[in-house]
């Protein structure tokens, strides 16, 4: 499969085939990750987010430390020379000139793809506003595909901010690649799946029903994904006072749910998923987060050609 030297952009730009190719090497990762290897000894990383980040940042870099691999970068870009007005064309055939990969988080939709026009080397997107996650949609994916055995047939019910939410979008898009998945989604009017994303499913035939009211769904569903309210993306501050606080899964809305039921969340989570629920056997949320790295691991291996 070719995914040596190729941008990771979009969950849309891979097939069931290559994603499925990234849980395998992935698992393997999973075994070797504790250990590390010296895979990508001849590598550097640049690791560029121009926004927040915990869990993108941190298991990118330490997967690319698990590999013998080195990283540079920046975890916000105060401290670079697009405090002095240069643009992000120009910092990005700079870290281009210096490094093997470019990893990147920035507010802008479409600016990972603006990277990857200038680029020579590999860019990944570690998110950019409110588009696209790929690489959490792929972490998301590999979860569901270990915890349930399969991704095929299964009835996902995402949940909260589904018009501003990258980790919502992706992962909607990544499920659309597998077969007779059913997908119900749960938001506040406002905040339903933008009209690109509806048209998308529609075209492509996917089962898909809307709703404001998570009861409607739960009881049937194989995997809920919960999402925070993206605050940071309301242009209208009075528009996030009306939703805020709209939903919260606690243990009261998970019961008499299916034994098998799993419930995610992309993480930071907020006051939609509340903390109870930690001890129950459906939260697989912590253990998604951890998957991060051997995902990020494969990905890496992959794209630097030391992988299969
Ligand atoms: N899920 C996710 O993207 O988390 P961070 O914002 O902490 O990277």
């Amino acid at each position: 499969m070719a995914f040596k030297g190729r941008d990771v952009i979009s969950i849309l730009d891979f097939s069931r085939n290559e994603l499925e190719h990234v849980f395998r090497v992935a698992n393997k990762m999973r075994g070797i990750m504790k250990h590390g290897t010296t895979l990508l000894k001849t590598n550097l990383m640049a690791s560029l987010f121009f926004e927040p980040s915990t869990r993108t940042r941190l298991s990118f870099e330490t997967a690319m430390a698990r590999l013998g691999g080195r990283v540079v970068g920046f975890a916000e870009p105060g401290g670079t020379s697009i405090a002095k007005g240069e643009t992000l064309e120009d910092t990005i055939r700079m870290v281009d000139a210096y490094t093997d990969i470019i990893v990147m988080r920035h507010p802008k939709e479409g600016s990972a793809s603006s990277a990857a026009q200038v680029a020579d080397h590999p860019v990944i997107n570690a998110g950019d506003g409110s588009q696209h996650h790929p690489t959490q949609a792929m972490l998301d994916l590999f979860t569901i595909w270990r915890e349930l055995g399969k991704v095929d047939g299964l009835h996902v019910a995402v949940v909260g901010d589904l018009k501003h939410g990258r980790a919502a979008t992706s992962l909607i898009y990544g499920l659309s690649k597998f077969d007779h998945v059913r997908l119900s989604l749960v938001s506040p009017s406002l905040l339903k799946i933008r009209n690109e994303v509806a048209d998308y499913l529609s075209e492509k035939n996917i089962s898909m029903s809307e709703t404001e009211n998570l009861t409607d769904v739960i009881r049937d569903a194989d995997v809920v994904y919960v999402t925070r309210i993206q605050k940071e993306r309301f242009s209208d501050p009075a528009e996030y006072e009306r939703v805020k606080g709209s939903y919260c899964l606690d243990l009261r809305a998970i019961s008499g749910t299916n034994d098998q039921m799993i419930i995610l969340h992309p993480l930071p989570r907020v006051d939609e998923l509340a903390t109870e629920v930690d001890s129950s056997p459906h939260a697989k949320y912590f253990e998604q987060a951890k998957n991060g790295v051997p995902v990020r691991m494969a990905l890496l291996a992959l794209i630097l050609g030391e992988a299969r």
